[in-house]
C-alpha cells in the first residue's frame, strides 16, 4: 500500500510514521516540504506521489491564536483538506483525516455520537468542521476520525505545558469544569493503523476511554512525574483564554468498536505508557 503521510512533525504525525510503517510504503512530509495552504503544490504533490492512502495529520491547532487568524486556520483546516479530498477522489484513494471534539458546543449531557449536530464555539472548531464538510462534499473515500485532548512526548500539548509550569511555579490553577478524555498520540496512531487495516471508512469518534477534567488530568500528570506542585481547581470563567471551549468534550466510541473492534484503553493507561523525563 502506498501511503502519503502529511504532518509528519506534529505529535500525531510522528507516531503515525511508526504505526503506519508495517502497512506499506510511507512517504512522510512535513510543513517544510508541503504547505497545506498552497493548493497548487498540494495538488501537484499528491498527483506525483499517486498514493492509495493519504493520511492527513497536518492542521492549524493553535486554538486561541485561531481567534485572531481565522483566514489561516480555515486555509489549513478547511481549504487544504478540500484539495486533498478532490485529489483523493480523482485517484480513488482513501483520505484519512482527523477532526476534533471542538466541533461540538459541549451542552449535551452525555458523550457525543457521530450523528449529533455539531455547533462549534470557536474559530478552530469551525475551521475543522468546515474541513470535515469539504471532505464529505468531495465524495472521496474517507476515514474521518474525531479525537480529543491529544498529548504526547513531543510538540505543544497540555501535558508538556503542565510539566514545565509545575517546575517553574509554586502552584498551578487549572480548569475543573471541562470534561473530556485525554488521548495519547501513540494510542491514536496505533488505533488509526488498526482501523485502516480493518478497511473501515466513514466518520468515527476515536478517543481514550474514561473521562476527567483538565484539573484531574494535570494532577495525574504530576503524580506520574513525581512532582508535588499543588493544583488548584478553577472554573472556566477564571481562566482567561481567547477561545471559548466546550464544557463536555466526551466522544462516544461505540461506532468504532462495532465497525472494527477497535477500542482505545482508558486515558490513565495511555498516560502511564507515555515516556517523559523524570524531574
Ligand atoms: N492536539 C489536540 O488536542 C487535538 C484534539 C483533537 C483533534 N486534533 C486533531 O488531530 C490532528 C493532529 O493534531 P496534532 O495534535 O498532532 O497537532 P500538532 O502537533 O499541532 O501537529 C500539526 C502539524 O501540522 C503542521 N502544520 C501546521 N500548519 C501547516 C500547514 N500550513 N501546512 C502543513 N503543515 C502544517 C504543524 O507544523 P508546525 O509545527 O510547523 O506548525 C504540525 O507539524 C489534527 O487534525 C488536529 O486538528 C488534535
Amino acid at each position: 500500500m502506498r501511503i502519503l503521510l502529511l504532518g509528519r512533525d506534529g505529535q500525531v504525525g510522528r507516531e503515525l510514521a511508526r504505526s503506519l510503517a508495517p502497512l506499506g510504503e510511507v512517504s512522510a512530509l512535513g510543513r517544510a516540504q508541503l504547505d497545506l495552504s498552497d493548493a497548487a503544490r498540494v495538488s501537484a504533490t499528491v498527483r506525483a506521489a499517486s498514493p492509495e492512502v493519504i493520511v492527513n495529520a497536518a492542521a492549524y491547532t493553535a486554538v486561541d491564536r485561531a481567534e485572531s487568524e481565522p483566514q489561516l486556520a480555515f486555509a489549513v483546516n478547511a481549504s487544504g483538506p478540500a484539495v486533498l479530498a478532490a485529489e483523493a477522489a480523482r485517484l480513488g484513494a482513501l483520505l484519512v483525516h482527523y477532526s476534533t471534539d471542538y466541533v461540538f458546543d459541549g451542552a449535551k449531557a452525555g458523550a457525543y455520537v457521530e450523528d449529533d449536530a455539531p455547533h462549534p464555539l470557536n474559530v478552530y472548531g469551525s475551521s475543522k468542521l468546515a474541513g470535515e464538510r469539504a471532505i464529505v462534499a468531495a465524495a472521496c473515500r474517507h476515514l474521518l476520525l474525531r479525537t480529543s485532548w491529544v498529548y504526547g512526548p513531543h510538540g505543544s500539548n497540555f501535558m508538556l505545558t503542565i510539566l514545565r509550569a509545575a517546575r517553574e511555579r509554586p502552584e498551578l490553577r487549572v480548569v475543573d469544569d471541562q470534561v473530556g478524555a485525554p488521548t495519547s498520540s501513540a494510542a491514536l496512531a496505533r488505533a488509526t493503523a488498526q482501523v485502516l487495516s480493518a478497511g473501515a471508512e466513514g466518520l468515527y469518534h476515536m478517543s481514550a476511554a474514561g473521562k476527567t477534567s483538565w484539573c484531574g488530568f494535570a494532577r495525574a500528570i504530576l503524580a506520574r512525574a513525581g512532582l508535588h506542585t499543588p493544583v488548584v481547581a478553577i472554573r472556566s470563567e477564571e481562566y482567561r483564554a481567547a477561545a471559548r471551549r466546550p464544557r463536555n468534550s466526551l466522544l462516544d466510541n461505540s461506532r468504532l468498536r462495532a465497525a472494527c473492534g477497535v477500542a482505545l484503553a482508558p486515558w490513565e493507561e495511555g498516560l502511564a505508557e507515555v515516556p517523559f523525563a523524570a524531574p
